[in-house]
């Protein structure tokens, strides 16, 4: 048996923990930055590393302590190596070469869709490859074929804004704060999602992909009108994107041999409505519904341990020279969709 330290830092969560590969999570240490960043209504790249900086160190000594061990009871080290904020990136790959280097022991570098995108199987060892992934998050939204660890088929992407962002960008219109989505998702329960019409794009459209951008200037311009209930706009705009997900979601399973399991992962996995939404469409499809608890959803180092456990178990370590990335897809064969130079 295994046993992997994962380090994250691509974006603003700093997070340290030990997973075993039996799926046994012995330590699960996180420092968010949701301070740091509020009077900014947003990531701060720079202020992020820093923060990362100086929260990585201690945050490892505690995953370590907690876990009532030292770096000897380790088999290897992981790291998120991209895609993100570089900055943040760097401090976490430079890190875990750090203790790789000093303890001998090997570098797993992961990418963090990848962290997501396997963090289900994590929880339910009956998940098994091939399973059909939504992966929405702050920079993504992509429909994917999972058929092993680093095989991906991107099937469907968004041509513009990602999910999470167009939460986060709708938050900020509203004045909900931040972050962003947890906000929206709040006032929205408040609201009636009735009450103000907002477009569903792409929706109908012969093409599997997604976008948002519509979306969040349709919110600012219903906001504007100072017509409308904030809580009527949030429970609107979330219909809408549940809409959008569940059409272009359905557009793909019609044209595909639809493997056992429908999955989400990513940040906005954490949205319950959304869940439930995704639930609902894998039972009318015969397939079985698999998300990560909340908690597992938004960036966590227990998702870089275990990809950091699957790729180690398929014997993939990778050298200390390997280079952090801020652009990383986990399909690189994916055409690219239309309007991109967008969110890969
Ligand atoms: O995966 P994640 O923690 O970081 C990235 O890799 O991007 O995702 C963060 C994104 C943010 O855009 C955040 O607003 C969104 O996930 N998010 C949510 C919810 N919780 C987090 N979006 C909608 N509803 C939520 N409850
Ligand atoms: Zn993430």
């Amino acid at each position: 048996m295994a046993i992997i330290l994962g380090l994250e830092s691509s974006c603003d969560e700093t997070a340290a923990a030990i997973v075993r590969s039996d799926r046994t999570i012995l330590s699960h240490a996180l420092a968010g930055q949701e301070d740091h960043h509020r009077a900014f209504g947003g990531v701060v790249p720079e202020i992020a590393a820093r923060a990362h900086a100086e929260l990585m160190t201690p945050l490892v000594e505690t995953a370590l302590a907690d876990a009532g061990m030292t770096l000897d009871d380790v088999d290897a080290i992981a790291a998120t190596a991209g895609p993100g904020l570089i900055g943040g990136v760097m401090v976490g790959l430079v890190t875990a070469k750090a203790l790789a280097m000093a303890s001998g022991k090997p570098l797993i570098a992961v990418n963090h869709l990848e962290g997501h995108a396997l963090s289900p199987r994590l929880v339910d060892a009956d998940l098994a490859f091939p399973y059909l992934l939504l992966l929405v998050s702050g920079g993504h939204c992509q429909l994917l074929r999972v058929n092993n660890v680093g095989d991906y088929n991107r099937l469907a992407t968004t041509i513009d804004d990602a999910v999470g962002e167009a939460f986060d960008k709708t938050a900020k219109i509203l004045g909900l704060g931040f972050p962003g989505g947890p906000a929206v998702e709040r006032a929205a329960a408040l609201g009636n999602a009735k009450n103000v019409p907002l477009p569903r794009p792409l929706k109908g459209a012969d093409e599997p992909h997604f976008s948002f951008a519509g979306l969040k200037s349709a919110v600012l311009r219903a906001h504007e009108t100072g017509q409308y209930k904030v809580e009527d706009i949030a429970a609107s705009f979330q219909q809408a994107v549940i809409d959008c997900l569940y059409d272009r979601i359905r557009y793909t399973l019609d044209r595909i041999d639809a493997p056992a399991a429908l999955v989400v992962a990513g940040g906005v996995a954490a949205n319950v409505p959304i869940r439930n939404m995704l639930e609902q469409l894998a039972a009318s499809r015969g397939m079985r519904f698999v998300a990560p608890p909340l908690w597992l959803c938004t960036d966590n180092g227990v998702m870089i341990a275990w990809a950091g456990a699957e790729r180690f178990a398929m014997g993939l370590i990778d050298g200390l020279d390997f280079v952090a990335r801020p652009r990383w897809p986990l399909d690189p064969n994916a055409a690219p969709a239309r309007g991109a130079g967008v969110k890969a």
